[in-house]
């Protein structure tokens, strides 16, 4: 193997700034003269379609561990959501959550989904007015989820509330908070609200949801999730989606801004589907994930090292013009387009994707009938600023009027 290069001062850019790190004009211009190249110390940026999608399914190559912990952070792994795991307990955890996030599930969610949406638009046109990120695109996915899970609707919003604070707390990044280690001692009330349906599922065998599968999963050899592990699982499908609300706000955003992007769902309801799948490439929520290389190998043709973190440029991989044509273009006539990179791919595909497309499609049909009757309009002074979060593209507000 050669010697380790050092960083390309002509590409170098400071990853944790979230500016340089989600500035895809940089990333276009990395992928056509350096498509894998060193930026930062030890950090390797790959920013083509085919280079992310191969790292992101060599998972023997390439370790999900501490993929969202500062360096040097080990968590236990009951304290580890399951994008951090690596085999052999990620493929048993996964096998056991799988059974749950189906098509087939997904659809059973639709009416709740619906009525969960249609209720908030509704609460939102009846005040004249609101901001579409913190009162609609926010509390609906992690609703939908909890739902999915087999929590009270009456919880939903505490549990919501709880994950974003957990979210924005060090407990990410260091896997504790000032009160102390673990998600129980930073977020007492969150762990207690999961704690005590868990322990309700554990007593009443009749209960069926999502939760209780976790909760009884059993392996040949005995192994369980266990109550830990499940309370941390929980919150990373709640807190994991949060992601749609980035992708519910591009989709709004589109909406209420693009006369020719409405007429285009109206005129025929099969560009809904389209509109989604196009704004999850064009506009992906996740823009990149880290992996580490675990052995000394190879992207593309460019060698890299045993320990080296790896950038996975998810919006660069969208936008490569040798995946998609046009690639800088949101539109709705590709044809057969390769699956985008917004899910991930391989063993850690997004488990949600397939409740994340469903809550795409049905926003989409219940803001446009609700467009149909008044008229959404942003608040004149508006101005587009991206989400305070280092990884995540969409909307920080969508402020909205409505006129009759
Ligand atoms: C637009 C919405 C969403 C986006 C863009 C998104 C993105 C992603 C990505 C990129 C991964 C792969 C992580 C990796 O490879 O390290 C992932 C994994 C995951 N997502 Fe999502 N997600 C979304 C919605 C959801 C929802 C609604 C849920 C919960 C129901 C969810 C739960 C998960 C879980 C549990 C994993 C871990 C899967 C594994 O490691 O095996 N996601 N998501």
């Amino acid at each position: 193997m050669a010697d380790r290069p050092g960083v390309d001062r002509e590409f170098a850019f400071d990853p944790n700034d979230a500016a340089k790190a989600k500035d895809f004009a940089r990333m276009a211009l990395i992928r056509k003269e350096k498509p894998v190249c060193r930026p930062a110390d030890n950090i390797v940026l790959v920013t083509r379609f085919d280079d992310v999608t191969a790292v992101f399914r060599d998972s023997k190559g390439f370790s999900s561990v501490g993929d969202m912990r500062a360096p040097g952070i080990v968590v236990p792994s009951e304290e580890s959501f399951l994008g951090e795991l690596d085999a052999p307990l990620h493929p048993k955890i996964r096998r056991v959550l799988h059974r749950t996030f189906t098509i087939a599930k997904a659809q059973e969610s639709e009416p709740f989904t619906r009525q969960a949406i249609r209720r908030r638009l509704e609460r939102i046109v009846a005040a004249g007015q609101g901001d579409l990120m913190a009162e609609f695109a926010t509390p609906i996915p992690g609703s939908v989820s909890a739902d999915l899970l087999g929590f009270p609707e009456s919880q939903h919003d505490a549990l919501m509330g709880w994950c974003n604070d957990l979210l924005h707390s060090s407990w990410p990044p260091t896997g504790k908070t000032e009160k102390g280690e673990g998600i129980a001692a930073g977020f007492p009330e969150l762990a207690a609200c999961i704690d005590e349906q868990i322990e309700r599922r554990a007593r009443d065998g009749s209960l069926d949801d999502l939760l209780a599968s976790m909760v009884r999963s059993r392996g040949e050899d005995g192994w369980s999730i266990g109550a830990h592990h499940t309370r941390t699982l929980v919150v990373n499908m709640l807190a994991g989606s949060l992601s749609a609300t980035y992708m519910v706000g591009n989709l709004l955003y589109r909406l209420i801004t693009s006369r020719d992007f409405e007429t285009a769902l109206r005129r025929d309801p099969a560009n809904i589907d389209r509109a989604v799948e196009e704004s999850l490439r064009y506009e992906a929520p996740v823009a990149f994930l880290w992996r580490t290389a675990r052995a000394d190998s190879q992207i593309g043709s460019t060698p890299v090292f045993k320990g080296e973190h790896i950038m996975c440029h998810i919006t660069a991989g969208n936008r490569d013009p040798e995946a998609y044509p046009d690639p800088e273009t949101f539109r709705l006539d590709r044809i057969d387009p390769p699956e985008h990179l917004a899910f991930g791919s391989g063993p850690h595909l997004c488990l949600g994707n397939h409740l994340t497309r469903l809550i795409g499609r049905v926003v989409l049909e219940e803001a446009l009938a609700v467009m149909a009757k008044t008229k959404l309009e942003l608040a004149p002074d508006y101005v587009w600023h991206c989400v305070n979060h280092l990884q995540e593209y969409g909307p920080e507000q969508l402020p909205v009027r409505i006129a009759r």
